[in-house]
């Protein structure tokens, strides 16, 4: 079996000349901010409130504007922002009930809002071209009837919706639903949701936006919640944590640096039909993971750090909780979360096959051109046209590109997904729940089935590196 191996590997292995050319020489000639770990509080990002409801709707307001934020101690770096916080405010909204967003961009530049995971109506979806101009102001209508999920909102501008994640435009939007089952878990104050992106700034404190010849904008410091590697002082207890991960192209593996076993209870799409003990968990870009972790086990003045084995030095350090003080606790975690039916093969209706590769690109300096089935995004062009209320199987298949590991955490806009098979295989883990992301690693084949039900119209289906995405491994998906 040849050697895998990653990009930098491979490029110090000077394998191939004119793409190393391309991709290092900016990196190279910048130098990054050290920022320290363990300085910082975690922050929460604070719960937006409505500005009126009715019997059917909450609305909120959400400016996109510029704004500083204090991400390194003492340090001001300018950021965009979903009404001036770093990440955007949280929205919380409840199954059955439905949200209007009133967005107004103050920035100089089009923005897109997207819901990610949301069963959303075409016109409240967030097309790539669909945008809203400098100075305009415009509703989008959440009807919040799919599964109450930890799901997050974001840009999604064509050929910059990179930037624009990277430079602070996401925030979370937890769905809820039965609110008996999450009052047995931990909850309120011991119900944290976690953001976790890499990021690079500058000397004098400014992000480093790098997209690095279209591979991706990685970082040099983790920030959760907009702060670098922060410290949560914990009660001896259990608590929920809802995490994200929101890096531009950073797939991530955590862990604890107790080896404890982190007990994940739900994936992108929402509660697993029961609880599962993982010693480490996966989390590519965009994919969602909530895990209870029960830090009675240790005594008072213990340090935890949740870890990403997917990294060395800093950017393996993702926070750490500190257990400063018992408490008394009567949350549970159910053997049984949630109800889950597996969809059967064979209902589906048919098999469609997205074969996700790069292509070089000539010019100075080379670089690669994402595509999914040999092709670049084309808004005009409908790549699939499921019908409303069909089944249907959909193959990603990850060719590579010149040798390297390249991963494509593919998503599926509208219709959330099961996974049928990886490689040929039914996945380890029966009923894992549902996902509207999936990472396909190098030479994989996953096999997906999902119901394109809600609505009638225009959606997407594309890569969450967000710059493969951006140039441009997305393809329209219309249904009709
Ligand atoms: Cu997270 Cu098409 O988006
Ligand atoms: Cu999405
Ligand atoms: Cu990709």
């Amino acid at each position: 079996m040849p050697a895998r191996l990653d990009r930098r590997q491979f490029l110090a292995q000077g394998s191939a000349a004119l793409l190393h050319l391309a991709v290092s020489a900016p990196t190279q000639a910048r130098s990054h901010r050290v920022v320290p770990e363990f300085q910082v509080a975690l922050p929460v990002p604070a719960v937006l409130r409505a500005v009126r409801s009715d019997t059917t709707t909450d609305y909120y307001e959400i400016v996109q504007r510029e704004a500083h934020a204090e991400i390194i101690p003492g340090v001001r770096t300018p950021v965009w922002t979903y009404d001036g916080s770093f990440p955007g405010p949280t929205i919380e909204a409840r199954q059955g009930r439905a949200t209007v967003v009133t967005y107004t961009n103050s920035l100089g530049v089009p923005t897109v809002a997207h819901l990610h995971g949301g069963v959303t109506r075409p016109d409240s979806d967030g097309f790539p071209t669909d945008t809203l101009a400098p100075g305009e102001t415009r509703r989008y209508q959440y009807d919040n009837t799919g599964r109450a999920a930890t799901l997050w909102y974001h840009d999604h501008s064509r050929r910059d919706a990179g930037r624009k994640l990277y430079t602070g435009l996401a925030g979370f939007y937890l769905l809820k639903g039965d609110a008996r089952l999450d009052e047995r878990l931990p909850h309120g104050e011991y119900d944290i949701p976690l953001m976790l992106q890499d990021r690079a700034f500058t000397d004098d404190g400014e992000l480093d936006y790098d997209h690095d010849g279209h591979h991706g904008a990685t970082g040099r410091v983790m920030l959760v919640n907009g702060a670098p590697s922060p410290v949560l002082e914990v009660a001896a207890r259990k608590y929920r944590f809802r995490i994200l991960n929101a890096s531009n192209a950073t797939a991530m593996r955590l862990a604890l640096s107790t080896h404890q076993p982190l007990v994940q209870i739900a994936t992108d799409q929402g509660l697993l039909p029961a609880p599962v003990a993982l010693s480490t968990i996966g989390l590519a870009m965009a994919e969602r993971v909530e895990v209870v972790i029960d830090f009675s086990v240790y005594p008072i003045g213990s340090r935890v750090v949740l870890q990403n084995r997917r990294a060395n030095g800093p950017l393996s350090r993702v926070m750490r909780f500190d257990v400063v003080r018992a408490q008394r606790d009567d949350s549970i975690v159910p053997q049984r979360l949630a109800e889950f039916e597996p969809m059967p093969r064979s209902q589906a209706a048919r098999t469609r096959t997205f074969v996700f590769g790069g292509e070089p690109t000539l010019g100075v300096p080379p670089g690669v051109h994402w595509v999914i089935n040999g092709e670049s995004f084309d808004p005009l062009r409908v790549d699939a046209n499921p019908r409303l209320g069909d089944i249907e199987v959909w193959r990603f298949v990850n060719r590579g590109f010149m040798g390297q590991t390249m991963l494509h955490p593919v998503h599926t806009h509208l219709a959330p997904f099961q996974i049928l098979r990886r490689n040929g295989r039914t996945p380890l883990r029966q009923g894992g729940g549902w996902k509207d992301t999936v990472a396909i690693e190098d030479g994989e084949e996953v096999d997906v089935i999902m119901q394109w039900s809600g609505y009638r119209g225009r959606y997407l289906l594309h890569c969450h590196n967000l710059e493969h995405e951006d140039h441009s491994m997305m393809v329209r998906v219309d249904v009709i």
